[in-house]
C-alpha cells in the first residue's frame, strides 16, 4: 500500500484524512465561536395603529463583523379581508415573505448595526414620519357620482412630502367595494401604507331617473311610456279622449273600499276638455289674479284632467288635507293605481300647491313604485 512519512512517522492515507477532518471541524467551530463572540444582537419592536389595520413589528439586528443582518417580522391585524390582502401584497412587494401568518424579511447591510439602527429608528419614530389619511377611511358613494379624493398627509422630518404613490381600482359607475392604496416612501428602503375603502352603492334617485326616454306622439308627450302633463308638457287643443275607462273602474273600486270604511271619496271633477279648463282657469284668474291662479289651476291644454286619467275626490277645499279621507288616499291610492300628483312641499317641482284630492292614474305597478320612491312623478321620471 502507498504510504507517506510525516515527522518521521508513517501514516496511512486514511489516518491523514481523519486528521484533516478533525482540523477543519475544529476551525469551523472556532470561527463560529469567535464570530458569535464578536457579534452583537439588538432587538426592537413597535406597534403601528393605522386607520383600518394594526401592525405589530419585531426586528432583530445582528452584527456579523462589518455587516448587519436585519430580520423583520410583521403581524397584521385587521377584520377587513380586502385591506389585509392589499397589505400582504404590498409588503410582499417590499420583499417580505409570509411565514406562519407573519410577514418576515431578512436583509443585510454592509455597515455596522449601530448605523443601521440609527437610520431605522429615524424612519420609525413618529417625529420623523407621520402619515395620515385626510378624510374618512371608508366612503359611501352613490354610483355615477363624482369622487374627489382627500388624499393623505405625509410629513417627513417636519416637512410636508408628496412622496406618495396612489393606487386605486375605483369605478364609481359600478356598484362594489374598492380600495385606494397610498404608498409613502419614507426612506430608500422603508415604505408606509394607508388604505381607503370606497363602497359604491346604488343611487335610488338616479336609477329611476336615469336617462328618461321622451317621445312625442300626436302632440302628446310620453316619458318612459308614461303620458306626462305638467306646466312644461301640454296637450293639443283638440285632444278629447273623455274619461279613461280603466282609470274610472279603478276609481270606483277605490271609492267602494273607502265607503266600506265610512269614508267619502265623492268625485268632484274628472275629465275636463280643453274648453272646460279654459273656462275654469279664467274664472280663477278673475278671482285671484293670474299669478295666484296658476299655482292651483292649470292653463288650458296643461291640465291632467284633459287626459281622462285624473280625478279630484272628496273635496277641493283646503281643509280636506286634515281629513281621514286625505290620509287614507295618501296611504292607499297606489293600491288602485293612483298617485297623489301634487304632494305637500313639492310646489317647486310640480308647480302647484298641495292637492290631496287630485289623483292621477298610472296603474298599480307604476303608482306603487312612484309612492315607494317618495318622489314626485317628475322626479321619478327624471324630468324635473
Ligand atoms: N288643479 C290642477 C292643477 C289642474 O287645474 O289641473
Ligand atoms: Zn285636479
Amino acid at each position: 500500500m502507498f504510504k507517506i512519512k510525516i515527522k518521521g512517522k508513517r501514516l496511512k492515507i486514511f489516518n491523514l484524512l481523519i486528521l484533516i477532518f478533525i482540523v477543519f471541524t475544529f476551525m469551523f467551530y472556532a470561527i463560529t465561536f469567535f464570530s458569535l463572540l464578536f457579534s452583537d444582537k439588538y432587538e426592537d419592536s413597535f406597534k403601528v395603529k393605522k386607520e383600518n389595520y394594526e401592525l405589530e413589528n419585531n426586528v432583530t439586528f445582528t452584527n456579523y463583523f462589518k455587516s448587519c443582518v436585519i430580520k423583520e417580522n410583521y403581524k397584521v391585524s385587521t377584520d377587513d379581508k380586502i385591506i389585509k390582502k392589499a397589505l400582504y401584497n404590498n409588503l410582499q412587494e417590499d420583499g417580505f415573505e409570509v411565514l406562519d401568518n407573519t410577514l418576515v424579511r431578512l436583509t443585510k447591510q454592509n455597515k455596522t448595526c449601530d448605523k443601521v439602527i440609527n437610520d431605522y429608528k429615524k424612519t420609525h419614530s413618529n417625529n420623523y414620519a407621520s402619515f395620515k389619511l385626510n378624510g374618512k377611511s371608508t366612503i359611501n358613494l352613490n354610483d355615477g357620482s363624482k369622487y374627489e379624493d382627500e388624499y393623505v398627509t405625509l410629513v417627513i422630518n417636519n416637512k410636508q412630502s408628496d412622496n406618495v404613490k396612489v393606487n386605486s381600482n375605483l369605478n364609481n359607475n359600478r356598484i362594489g367595494t374598492y380600495l385606494i392604496t397610498y404608498k409613502a416612501s419614507v426612506s430608500d428602503d422603508y415604505n408606509e401604507y394607508l388604505y381607503r375603502k370606497i363602497n359604491v352603492k346604488k343611487d335610488m334617485i338616479k336609477k329611476v331617473n336615469k336617462e328618461p326616454v321622451i317621445e312625442v306622439k300626436d302632440g302628446l308627450t310620453y316619458v318612459n311610456g308614461i303620458l306626462i302633463v305638467n306646466k312644461k308638457y301640454g296637450l293639443p287643443k283638440d285632444y278629447d279622449p273623455k274619461v279613461n275607462k280603466e282609470a274610472l273602474k279603478a276609481l270606483e273600486n277605490m271609492q267602494a273600499d273607502a265607503k266600506a270604511l265610512n269614508l267619502d271619496l265623492t268625485l268632484i271633477s274628472g275629465y275636463r276638455s280643453y274648453k272646460d279648463q279654459e273656462i275654469l282657469h279664467q274664472k280663477y284668474v278673475l278671482k285671484d289674479g293670474e299669478e295666484i291662479a296658476n299655482t292651483y289651476s292649470a292653463k288650458p291644454g296643461y291640465s291632467e284632467h284633459q287626459t281622462g286619467l285624473a280625478f279630484d275626490v272628496g273635496s277641493t277645499d283646503r281643509s280636506f288635507s286634515d281629513t281621514i279621507e286625505a290620509k287614507w288616499i295618501e296611504e292607499n291610492a297606489h293600491l288602485y293605481g293612483f298617485i297623489v300628483r301634487y304632494p305637500k312641499d313639492k310646489t317647486n317641482i310640480t308647480g302647484y300647491i298641495y292637492e290631496p284630492w287630485h289623483i292621477r292614474y298610472l296603474g298599480v305597478d307604476t303608482a306603487t313604485k312612484v309612492k315607494e320612491s317618495k318622489l314626485t312623478l317628475e322626479e321619478y321620471l327624471g324630468i324635473n
